[in-house]
């Protein structure tokens, strides 16, 4: 008895620790305390976007030395590594989103949050314009604010390649809507094949899934729907499962290029072990209602049924970041994104816009990581032009009076500054850290290019898999996101995915 009251007694310490800690935390988070009001003194700093770059820049930046506005369409952040998750339903759409007001509650300025698309930057006035795009609008719903320094991070859309039926008939793979319409898609699809009567030809169309792109979203996604396949689609439609099949389209020779050729080989065997068809060098030339048209590697061409496309061709820059570059005749002519300097700086622009992550052409891939890692850094530039600036106007003040009426402690702060000057003149440039490169395969894998004291280290099976996990756990930017997500894993575990179509 003793025992056993001592045993739980320490459990239930730890866990009144444990919850009493998360209760704590949350409850701060919950309540944000007043925040200081914009200052008319200080410079306007407008931040286009609320993706990756810009709420890693929003999470390190000091509002304090700016009057800080967000424009994005999506008043969230969007944690895209666990979006094919969500399409298969193994998290739900609300755990890997952040509400952007989370964050700017947060900081010590107030900081304006604007439901808006930019339409248009005018470098010359300096100025945003921006509409509310979303259903409902008020009276007003388009507007043009200006600003002094812009930060430019508005991602990059889904390439088409104007393919045609692309728009028309696949599911995209880039935005969370994307991720929910190609859940009820496909369960969709799964229903209409358990119709009374189905011919087993049409049982085998609808069942057809075709994943177009054999980059990493491609087959992240390949390997979820498999997942799904295997966990819960046996399970709750028996009868269907021996007639589902995932064929992965590639244009390239190989799925994931960016990855080691012992990944690519791993990933192939595993995904030849899953019942996934890789079909490399097949390119698809028409997306159909029921099909899709592909020229295999023959160069012949071929109708393939199918009930279900998704399209994960890579990215094309946003209209807005075209319209924003051809202001920029002479410099901008990149037509993989903007051109930026090792500041950041886009090129063309005197330094008053920055770009970051997607819509910028860089030697970096465009990732999270980099898009993340530039925002931060750009935190740190903004924090040094915000010194330098206040330091150049205390500066004009004192060089506004004449040298004899100067004190001998104003001539000494003159001097100081012009010191300061210089050295805040000299802005660090970024450099990229390479963590490696991480990718769900399916079937409880994944893979991982890591680099290793100098070297490379290329792992990939179960425990990667759970390494992932942790990984991207702790990527997580909230508390709030770490506990959905952990809580959804588990609920997946113990009672599998849920199949009703909404
Ligand atoms: P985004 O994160 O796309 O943010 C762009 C923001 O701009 C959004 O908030 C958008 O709403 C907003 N916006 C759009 N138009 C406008 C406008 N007109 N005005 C104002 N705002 C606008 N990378 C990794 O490193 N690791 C991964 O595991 C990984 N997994 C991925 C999985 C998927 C399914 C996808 C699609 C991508 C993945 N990526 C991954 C890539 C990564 O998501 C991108 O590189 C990253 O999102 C780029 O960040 P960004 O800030 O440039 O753009
Ligand atoms: P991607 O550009 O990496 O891959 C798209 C693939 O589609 C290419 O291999 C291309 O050859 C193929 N393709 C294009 N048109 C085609 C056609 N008509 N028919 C057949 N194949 C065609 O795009 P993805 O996967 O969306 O990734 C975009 C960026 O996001 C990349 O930089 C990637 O590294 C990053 N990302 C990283 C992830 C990770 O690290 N786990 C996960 C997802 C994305």
């Amino acid at each position: 008895w003793k025992r056993f009251l001592q045993v739980t007694g320490s459990v239930t310490l730890v866990t009144v620790a444990t919850g009493g800690a998360l209760y704590y935390v949350a409850q701060k988070d919950r309540t944000p305390g007043p925040q200081l009001p914009h200052d008319p003194t200080k410079k306007t700093l407008v931040i286009l976007g609320s993706g990756w770059g810009a709420t890693s820049l929003l999470n390190s930046l000091d509002t304090v030395d700016y009057n800080v506005i967000v424009i994005s369409p999506k008043n969230y952040f969007l944690f895209t590594p666990l979006l094919p998750s969500v399409a298969v339903g193994t998290l739900s759409p609300r755990s890997i989103l952040q509400p952007t007001r989370y964050v700017t509650r947060h900081k010590k300025r107030q900081v304006t949050v604007i439901e808006a698309s930019a339409t248009d930057v005018d470098p010359t006035t300096k100025t945003v314009t921006f509409a509310d795009t979303s259903e409902i609008q008020g009276l007003v719903s388009t507007t043009t604010i200006p600003y002094d320094y812009l930060v430019f991070a508005v991602g990059a859309e889904v390439q088409t390649f104007n393919i045609p039926g692309v728009r028309e008939h696949a599911c995209f793979m880039k935005e969370l809507e994307d991720a929910e319409k190609m859940q009820r898609r496909f369960l969709d699809c799964l229903e209409s094949a358990a119709f009374p009567g189905q011919s087993t030809e049409e049982i085998k169309r609808l069942l057809h899934m075709v994943v177009v792109g054999g980059g990493p979203t491609g087959v992240e996604l390949s390997g979820e729907l498999h997942d799904f396949l295997e966990q819960d689609l046996r399970s709750w439609y028996p009868e269907l499962a021996e007639h589902v099949r995932i064929s992965l389209v590639e244009a390239l020779p190989s799925v994931l290029p960016m990855f080691s050729k012992q990944l690519i080989d791993y990933t192939e065997s595993t995904f030849k072990e899953a019942k996934i068809d890789i079909l490399t060098k097949t390119m698809v030339k028409e997306v159909r209602d029921k099909s899709v048209v592909l020229q295999l590697p023959d160069k012949s061409i071929a109708e393939v049924p199918c009930g279900l496309v998704v399209w994960a061709a890579g990215n094309t820059l946003r209209k807005v970041t075209r319209d924003l570059m051809a202001k920029f005749p002479d410099v901008q002519t990149n037509r993989r994104g903007i051109t930026v300097d090792e500041c950041l700086r886009m090129v063309g622009s005197n330094g008053s816009i920055f770009a970051i992550g997607d819509c910028t052409a860089t030697s970096y891939a465009p990732t999270a990581q980099v898009a993340s890692q530039e925002g931060a850094y750009l935190a740190r530039v903004l924090a040094q032009l915000a010194k330098k600036d206040e330091a150049e106007a205390r500066l004009r003040e004192l060089q506004a009076q004449s040298a004899d009426a100067l004190s001998p402690e104003a001539k000494e702060e003159r001097e100081q500054i012009e010191k300061r000057l210089a050295k805040l003149e000299k802005v660090r440039p970024f450099k990229y850290s390479h963590q490696g490169s991480l990718a769900y395969i399916g079937s409880d894998k994944a893979i991982a290019d890591l680099p290793f004291f100098n070297g490379n280290l290329a792992t990939g099976g179960v425990a990667t898999f759970l390494f992932w996990r942790s990984a991207y756990l702790s990527t997580l930017f909230s508390m709030r996101n770490r506990i959905l997500v952990a809580t959804d894993w588990l609920y997946v575990k113990l009672f599998g995915r849920d199949v009703s179509r909404e």
